[in-house]
Formats: C-alpha cells, sequence, structure tokens
C-alpha cells in the first residue's frame, strides 16, 4: 500500500485548497506564478467542484480540469485530487429528495449550504461512486497526481427512514439476534423491548432521555456508515491508481468518527487545525491534536487545512499576530507533520467563506500575509531533506477511546461537567506544558513502547483493555489514572462493584463507594504527605484503599480525611489514581513526578516558562508561545537549520520564534538518552 512518504518524496508539502473554479481563467496563471514564488509545492484540487463537473445528472464537464492540471503539472505544483462528493449539487437533491439528510426530528436538512448528503442514501452513494469513477479513470495517471482526496471532513449525520434501515442492518450484523440486542441495550428498562426488527429505530427525537446503549450504538453506526462512504471511494481511486496514496482529512478531535478506526482504512491521515488565534492555550490545541494525527497515523501525517489568519466561523474572528502561522506550522512539523497546507490559496470573494483568511488576501501579493507565506515556503523547503519521513520521540502515551467518549457523554450521568475532549485537553496541557511528547493511543494497543500511560477517564473500557492495562503495569510500567474510569463494559453495562475488579486490583483500591463530582464554582483542596496543599476541582470520589498509598487526602467538605491521590505498586510497575482533578499546576507536578519515577527526562529541560520543545528525527524543534523574547540554555554545539548558523550555550528565540537544531558535537542521545531516534543517528 502506498503511503504519505510516496507523495513527499524527502521533502515537506507546501500549499493549500485550490478553487480555481470561482475565477476566470486569466486568475490562474497570476495563481501559478505566485504560488513558485511562494513555494508552493502541492494544492488540493476539486473538494467543492461537484456540480461543475456534473451540472446536470450524468452530463459532464472535465474540460476545465484537464486544462488545470496541465497547467500545475507545467509549473512543477503537484496535485491532490478530491472527490466532489461532500457537496452534492441542487440537482441531486432536487430530483431525489432521499438523498438529503434528516434531522433527529425529521426535519429535511436541505441543499444551499454543502455537507447536505444521507450516507445511507444508496442513490447518494450510487451518484458518488459514478462522479468518483469518471475523475479516477480520467486523471488516475496523470503526471500531476500526487494524492487522492476522498470527499471532506466526514461528519453529516442522518435519523431518516434509509439509515433506520441500515442502522437495523448494522444492528443485526452486530448483535447477532433480536435478543441479544434486547439485552446489549438492556430495554427491560421502561419497557422498551423489541419484538420485531422493524420496530428499531434511529434515536429520533423522544420524550425524555434516550436508552443510553441505543445512542451509543448509533454513534458508532454512523462512524461505520460514513467509513463506508470512505472506503467505497477509496477503492475505485485506488483501482485505478494503486501507487497513489488515498486521504480524507478529519476535524481535529471531532466526536463524530472513530479515528482509529479511520486511520485504518486510510493510506495517509489528514488533518484540518484551527486554534483559536486568541485563546491562551491555543498552542497547546494544536499540540494536542497534532498528537493525536501523528498516532493515528503511526508516523508522519499531513496537516491538510490551517489558516494564514482569522476564520469565519467564531461569533468573533482574530486574525494572527504576525509570526504565529509559521510558529504553529512548524509545531505541526516538529509532532510529525510533513505536509503544510492551508484552506484556502486564493480567499473567495462570494460565498459564506469570503471573510475567511487565505494565503493570497484579496490585498493580494503585497499583503503582509503572503510575505509570511513565502518565508514559510523557504523554511520549509530547508528543512525537509533532515525532517521528512523521521519519527517524533515520545515515550508517553495518553489513552483515548471513541467508543469511552460517546458512552460517557450520555445524558443521565453523574455530572455534565465531566466533558470528555476539555477533560482531556486538561491533562495533555500538563505534559504539554512539561515538555513530555505524548501520543494518544488506544487501550487496547500495545502499550510496551511507553514507560508512562495516562488515562485522564475512560469510563468505559472493554475487557480486552483492561486486560491490556493490567499487564502493562504487571510487567513494570507507569499508569496514572484518572477519575470515572473502568465504570461500564462495551455496552454501557455498569462493571460489578462499580469499577472493574481488575482495574481496582491494579490500583490498590477496594472501592469507590461515591462518585462525588463537584459544582462548577465548587474548589476542594487537597493535602500530600508532605504536607503540600493543592486545590482541585471538577470531580471527587469516595475511595476506600486496598494496599494503595495515599499520596494526598482531600481536607475539607464531605469527604475531608479521605484519600484523593493514590499510588500502588502492583508487579513490577506502579499505577496511580487521581480520583479528582488538580488545578494545572498540581496536576503538572504530579504527572512530571510519574514521568521522572519512570524514568523519563523532557525533550529538553530549564527551558523558560512557554517554551515547547520536542524532538523529531534527531532534531530538538524550540518553539516559543510566550509573549516576548527568551533565551534557552542549552548544552553543547548545534546548527540552528532555519537558519543555517552554528550555535553554542544560549538560543535566542524571538516572540512566535523557533529554532530546529541539529547537534553538532553532542550525539543526540547525549542530550536526552529515553528518546528514540532513527537508525543513522
Ligand atoms: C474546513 C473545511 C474547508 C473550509 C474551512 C474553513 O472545515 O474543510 O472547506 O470550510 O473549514 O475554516
Ligand atoms: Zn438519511
Amino acid at each position: 500500500m502506498p503511503d504519505l512518504n510516496d507523495a513527499t518524496r524527502g521533502r515537506i508539502l507546501y500549499g493549500g485548497d485550490y478553487n480555481p473554479e470561482q475565477w476566470p481563467e486569466e486568475t490562474w496563471q497570476e495563481d501559478v506564478r505566485l504560488m513558485r514564488q511562494a513555494g508552493v509545492t502541492s494544492v488540493t484540487v476539486g473538494v467543492f467542484s461537484w456540480a461543475r463537473l456534473e451540472p446536470a445528472p450524468g452530463a459532464y464537464d472535465f474540460d476545465w480540469l484537464d486544462r488545470l492540471l496541465d497547467l500545475l503539472h507545467a509549473h512543477g505544483i503537484g496535485v491532490v485530487l478530491a472527490t466532489p462528493t461532500a457537496s452534492p449539487p441542487p440537482w441531486l437533491g432536487h430530483r431525489h429528495p432521499e438523498t438529503l439528510p434528516q434531522a433527529e426530528n425529521g426535519t429535511t436538512v436541505w441543499y444551499g449550504s454543502r455537507n447536505q448528503f444521507c450516507a445511507s442514501s444508496p442513490e447518494y452513494r450510487r451518484r458518488a461512486a459514478a462522479i468518483t469513477e469518471r475523475l479516477a479513470a480520467r486523471y488516475g495517471a496523470h503526471p500531476a497526481l500526487t494524492m487522492w482526496h476522498v470527499n471532506n471532513e466526514y461528519g453529516t449525520h442522518c435519523w431518516c427512514d434509509e439509515t433506520a434501515a441500515h442502522f437495523r442492518r448494522w444492528l443485526q450484523h452486530r448483535h447477532g439476534t433480536l435478543e441479544e440486542l434486547n439485552s446489549a441495550w438492556g430495554t427491560a428498562f421502561w419497557s422498551q423491548h423489541y419484538a420485531e426488527w422493524d420496530e428499531i429505530l434511529p434515536p429520533r427525537q423522544a420524550q425524555y432521555i434516550r436508552n443510553p446503549a441505543q445512542l451509543l450504538d448509533f454513534a458508532r453506526f454512523t462512524s461505520d456508515a460514513l467509513l463506508e462512504c470512505y472506503t467505497a471511494e477509496h477503492a475505485i481511486v485506488a483501482r485505478h491508481s494503486p501507487a497513489i496514496p488515498v486521504t480524507t482529512n478529519h476535524m481535529p478531535f471531532w466526536r463524530g468518527q472513530d479515528g482509529w478506526a479511520w486511520a485504518k482504512q486510510q493510506d495517509a491521515v489528514a488533518l484540518d487545525i484551527y486554534p483559536d488565534p486568541d485563546h491562551a492555550l491555543g498552542a497547546q490545541h494544536g499540540a494536542l491534536v497534532q498528537d493525536l494525527a501523528r498516532s493515528m497515523a503511526g508516523g508522519p501525517w499531513m496537516l491538510m487545512e490551517q489558516a494564514t489568519g482569522a476564520v469565519n466561523w467564531r461569533p468573533v474572528n482574530r486574525p494572527k499576530p504576525h509570526g504565529l502561522t509559521r510558529l504553529w506550522s512548524l509545531q505541526a512539523v516538529a509532532r510529525g507533520a510533513d505536509a503544510i497546507c492551508f484552506f484556502q490559496w486564493r480567499q473567495s470573494r462570494q460565498g459564506a467563506e469570503k471573510f475567511h483568511s487565505a494565503m493570497l488576501p484579496h490585498s493580494g501579493p503585497g499583503h503582509r500575509t503572503f510575505r509570511e507565506v513565502t518565508a514559510l515556503g523557504a523554511d520549509l523547503d530547508r528543512l525537509g531533506p533532515a525532517v521528512s519521513g523521521t519519527p517524533v520521540a515520545a515515550d508517553t502515551a495518553l489513552l483515548h477511546d471513541w467508543d469511552a467518549w460517546w458512552a460517557s457523554e450520555q445524558p443521565g450521568r453523574p455530572s455534565e461537567l465531566l466533558d470528555y475532549q476539555e477533560n482531556v485537553t486538561a491533562w495533555h496541557r500538563a505534559l504539554w506544558e512539561a515538555n513530555h511528547t505524548t501520543d494518544l493511543a488506544h487501550p487496547a494497543a500495545d502499550l510496551t513502547p511507553y514507560r508512562l500511560v495516562v488515562i485522564p477517564s475512560l469510563y468505559l473500557l472493554t475487557d480486552a483493555a483492561l486486560d491490556n492495562l493490567a499487564a502493562y503495569v504487571r510487567t513494570g510500567g507507569t499508569l496514572v489514572a484518572g477519575y470515572f474510569t473502568g465504570v461500564a463494559d462495551h455496552q454501557d453495562r455498569i462493571r460489578p462493584g462499580g469499577v472493574d475488579a481488575r482495574l481496582r486490583e491494579v490500583l490498590g483500591l477496594a472501592a469507590v463507594h461515591q462518585w462525588w463530582p463537584l459544582n462548577a464554582d465548587e474548589t476542594l483542596h487537597c493535602t500530600t504527605a508532605d504536607g503540600d496543599t493543592f486545590e482541585s476541582t471538577l470531580w471527587a470520589e469516595e475511595l476506600e484503599t486496598a494496599g494503595a498509598e495515599t499520596v494526598a487526602r482531600y481536607r475539607d467538605g464531605e469527604l475531608a480525611g479521605h484519600p484523593a491521590v493514590t499510588r500502588h505498586a502492583h508487579g513490577e510497575g506502579t499505577a496511580w489514581y487521581l480520583s479528582t482533578r488538580p488545578a494545572p499546576d498540581a496536576l503538572r507536578a504530579l504527572l512530571t513526578r510519574a514521568a521522572r519515577e519512570a524514568g523519563l527526562r523532557p525533550a529538553a529541560e530549564h527551558l523558560p516558562a512557554g517554551v515547547e520543545a520536542v524532538r523529531r528525527g534527531g532534531l530538538l524543534f524550540l518553539l516559543n508561545h510566550g509573549p516576548q523574547q527568551v533565551s534557552c540554555d542549552l548544552p553543547g554545539h548545534w546548527e540552528d537549520l532555519l537558519t543555517g548558523k552554528p550555535g553554542t550555550g544560549t538560543v535566542t528565540l524571538e516572540r512566535h520564534g523557533a529554532a530546529v537544531l541539529r547537534p553538532a558535537d553532542l550525539r543526540p542521545a547525549d542530550l536526552h538518552p529515553t528518546a528514540m531516534y532513527p537508525a543513522e543517528q
């Protein structure tokens, strides 16, 4: 199977979405000239071109795309060719309203925007396959083609009758018999027992809380239904061009798709990342989703879309200050990206995204943005040979699972304030601030490459995952598990004893007597065995230990005197449990202590606050997210690949500045003994 390396070929791809159908053809000449000037090597074409390519059912117009691909090829610009199936033309919805999605309350989601398709609609699938087949047959051997991009940000949900029929088939496959389904969904509750398959519906709008197991299966089903659409198109394009990698772009940390399952079906993983430039932790959001992309890919990944400045979909859309686009692009490279692309090349004059920034803004190539884009192209060109294809050094894993996410956010739970994504973000932040580079991993994945494994909270854990965790600790791993973990089985049944017995044994806990969620404005105080105090929020639990040492106790409230944080030697390893969420500094201190005890060191030490350090391919990336210039003390001699200049002792980073250091006289291992490096180092 081809992979991203077949498209990058030792470079970092640079470019963006290119929508030339929005412009007269004269503009294309200027586009390719300016693309060359900016160092663009790759453009994604055709994402929303269905109505242009097939203006009426079965009537195709490819001439313009022929000319475009030839033009790009003549200028040495590679093409990531998209199947246009994310935005069907009005004629499809007009003639076949059954291809349009229906909301939970049965209302139709009309055309006039985009993404108005039902993943279960046979007519939509037929039409999508037909246009994909034409496109692949025509361009599968075009010399400009470097990658296929199927659809765009799959995410549409539907509750229509075709979906209902499809959902039933999926359920038959998953559960076998109706009896099994009734058991899995616990339909003895509230008289929900199903006597015939035809009675079963997607979880539509209802009078009161809907069946949580049904909601969970529907989330799984929807991810699978969309994935079927993806794999159908993937198979078509791959048949015409077996050596060309195929991808689709995911929204970052998106609830609607099981990223682990999807990544297995893709040749390359691509993500769209839009951190809020106005948010103090925008850079951490970037780091988190970049870590996820790398982990899904199992190696280098593609940043398919980011913004050069403002987006158009926040209540207030702030631009990026000078330097931030470069800094966040280099952050993505540090964390494994081998392609840095934007939405979009030329800013639209019409339509919903006319205020969305672009590489070439309304004000043209004299604009500050275009200068920055051009400078970034040169940076990436310089870094490519040293970086492309190399692994990122990460020895910590944060466990994440869509099943647990879906199950944990059903209604009728102890606290709506325990928001899955927010919670993962808080834990990841602690590791990010300490410069412990972290992969994300599925709880049943092979954890042996990691010295430290953290679980921010995984309400649902399968038997396989629990056995995996137990074996990991028994054989010497360090596990830090958070509140409300190991509670439900794969079908959202509460485990006997409230928390799985295997997990309690690993953690050295006899019981969790109560979940004690905290109110939004509530803070508890905890005291450690050394007499330090920290604040905690969000959640608390009434624990009873059985062998675990108490690292910190609750000091106030109903739980005063009870254990808050525990630590347990189990087999050859160690398992920590946090029954509450320590304030950010305290969480960072706890996780760094666990990391240190596990023999880990951060990617670089003693850096000023706000400086991110990541090691990739024997290089040390330093990224200054802080508000001003800083100096970093570093041992040894190095060359900064961004400037080509040698240095020693101190690295100065401007505001939004970055350095990519190649050690000259030190083996990289001297800087970071526990990191992994490619063989030639
Ligand atoms: C993405 C999408 C692009 C564009 C962009 C704007 O979600 O794939 O087509 O709409 O957002 O930020
Ligand atoms: Zn539908």
